[in-house]
């Protein structure tokens, strides 16, 4: 093997957003860090983020208080420990990106910030950068980590697989680096690692219509599961209430926010609905507004419904939502006069690999952090503006848990093999399977399920999986089918959850099991490793 090919570095981490990035930047002062990303750094589902960082912030608001809204949210699915832990942290966290030089929008209030509300948080404790604060936060840590002189940075680079003791045959089962693919070069890397770090975000892709970027495929979800790790709660896929519905508008969310500051969710003929379907009206819980909406639109065969905030004054709306004014404006709706066109689109993946409280899967020398973990904060419901801090908080508990655990003997890594296999035939294959997935379960899989939905979901799975399997094995791999084999696993793990509770709770809402089960379970998947 050509030296280049084999490279070692104390930890390596997959992913680059949020929850990469912290972490990297926590463990440079004294680990050789390897920073993977399948884009650029910058692109990534937290510069997507608009919203805020929920915190509690304010003299008026309590630990106790978050804690009760996260849980009350999550639809009794969450862990107490996990959610304490995060909230008790959340203070922290924010002083730490404060000290990273992340700009949030400064006030006159005894804090210095400007504290926002979203549903289902009964206080103003959202920390933003006025209406794009993920963009904010991915600006500053970015500009730190290319300079940082102990992570490399490896851009358009995507993880094929873990390494673990068990692919290598060893009797003791441990992560040791993984296979990545090196895009451009299309060439497989091996590399080692005492330490490897899922970070690759969520599913959104798996369905066809999503807040999320292209890049949210499942990846580390899937690396992990075929490394031996459990996961969890998976059927919780959250529909964000309000995506832009306009035909040159992919993916561009509307923040909650600007419900928080008192927007209107309308009919086409200005009728408000949302204080029928729930007293807290536009400010409940998303799954309940994402419900009522897709209720209403199925019921009046319309495509979409609207978000009013024209009885808010054009200098409100542009001071805080200038992004959203400005994107909308070039679309030609002027939303200081007109209401937004909005759909419920895929937004969140709840469930994911399981981890402890040090971020810790269960493959020793593996962890996972951010949304491709379940630490059990969201529960059946992500309360918004959780999920950016849970990133802060389980980066420096992994950092923590890394920094303190010795060095192990790595074994031999092998090359990776491709003596089995040849260029692909049909590239056809892999863009036709990944259209045909996301239509299918975003029809039967998506806001309101049944039995039947699921079956069928389930049984086009399978046969993907087949085909998949039968390419992955055949030809050589490329960033295409990489992720399409990722978003089938994700897909198959989801309809499986989905399948298994015989209920409906929060994000899952089943026709033919309506009501709550009086005990809240989590459902949790564990492979067989072949
Ligand atoms: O609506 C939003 O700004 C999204 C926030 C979140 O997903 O936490």
């Amino acid at each position: 093997m050509a030296r280049d090919y084999l490279r070692h570095y104390d930890v390596l981490v997959i992913g680059s957003g949020l929850a990469g990035q912290s972490l990297a930047l926590r463990l440079a002062e004294s680990r050789r860090v390897a920073l993977v990303t399948k884009r650029s750094l910058e692109e990534t589902a937290t510069a997507w983020a608009q919203g805020g960082i929920a915190a509690v912030l304010d003299a008026a608001d309590s630990v106790d208080a978050h804690i009760q809204d996260t849980i009350t949210a999550g639809a009794g699915l969450c862990n107490v420990e996990a959610t304490r832990f995060v909230v008790e942290h959340g203070h922290a966290a924010i002083d730490w990106l404060i000290a990273q030089g992340v700009p949030f929008t400064r006030d006159g209030s005894a804090f210095g910030y400007h504290l926002t509300r979203e549903g289902g948080h009964s206080h103003r404790r959202i920390i933003h950068a006025d209406d794009a604060t993920g963009a904010a936060v991915q600006e500053t840590l970015t500009e730190k980590v290319r300079k940082h002189p102990n992570i490399t940075v490896l851009e358009r680079h995507i993880g094929v697989d873990l390494i673990t003791g068990a692919k290598l045959g060893l009797k003791a089962q441990r992560c040791w680096g993984a296979y990545l693919l090196d895009i451009d070069n299309d060439r497989i890397l091996t590399v080692g690692a005492q330490h490897t770090v899922l970070a690759t975000g969520g599913a959104g892709k798996v369905y066809l219509y999503t807040t999320n970027p292209d890049t949210a495929t499942g990846d580390g979800i899937a690396m992990a599961w075929r490394a031996g790790c459990r996961v969890a709660d998976m059927e919780f896929i959250q529909f964000h209430p309000t995506c832009l519905y306009h035909q040159h508008a992919k993916s561009f969310l509307i923040t909650e926010a600007m419900r928080g500051e008192g927007a209107i969710l309308r009919l086409p003929d200005g009728t408000r609905f949302m204080p029928e379907h729930d007293e807290r009206a536009e400010l409940a819980p998303r799954d309940i507004v994402a419900r009522a909406i897709d209720f209403e639109m199925k019921k009046h065969g319309i495509d979409c419904v609207f978000l009013d905030v024209t009885h808010k004054s054009p200098v409100f709306i542009a001071h805080h939502f200038p992004n959203i004014y400005a994107r909308c404006q070039k679309l030609g709706i002027d939303i200081s006069r007109m209401p937004i066109p909005v759909v419920p689109a895929a937004h969140y993946t709840c469930g994911g690999v399981v981890v402890d409280l040090a971020a810790r899967t269960d493959v020793p020398g593996l962890y996972a952090i951010g949304e491709t973990a379940c630490t059990g904060l969201h529960g059946a419901n992500r309360l918004a503006s959780n999920s950016l801090l849970e990133c802060v908080v389980f980066a420096e508990a992994a950092a923590r848990d890394i920094l303190a655990d010795k060095p192990a003997k790595s074994p031999k890594l092998p090359e990776w093999d491709e003596s089995r296999v040849s260029d692909a035939d049909e590239e056809i294959v892999i863009s036709h399977n990944w259209d045909e997935l996301r239509r299918f379960m975003w029809d039967y899989v998506g806001i309101v399920r049944t039995n039947k939905r699921l079956e069928r979901a389930s049984h086009r799975i399978k046969l993907l999986e087949r085909e998949i399997d039968d390419y992955y094995a055949n030809f050589r791999v490329s960033n295409d089918l990489i992720e399409l084999r990722n978003l089938v696993l994700t897909a198959h793990l989801i309809v499986r959850s989905a399948q298994q509770r015989k209920e409906s709770r929060g994000l899952h809402f089943s026709r033919d099991y309506p009501d709550m089960l009086p005990t809240a379970k989590d459902s949790v998947l564990k492979p067989s490793l072949r």
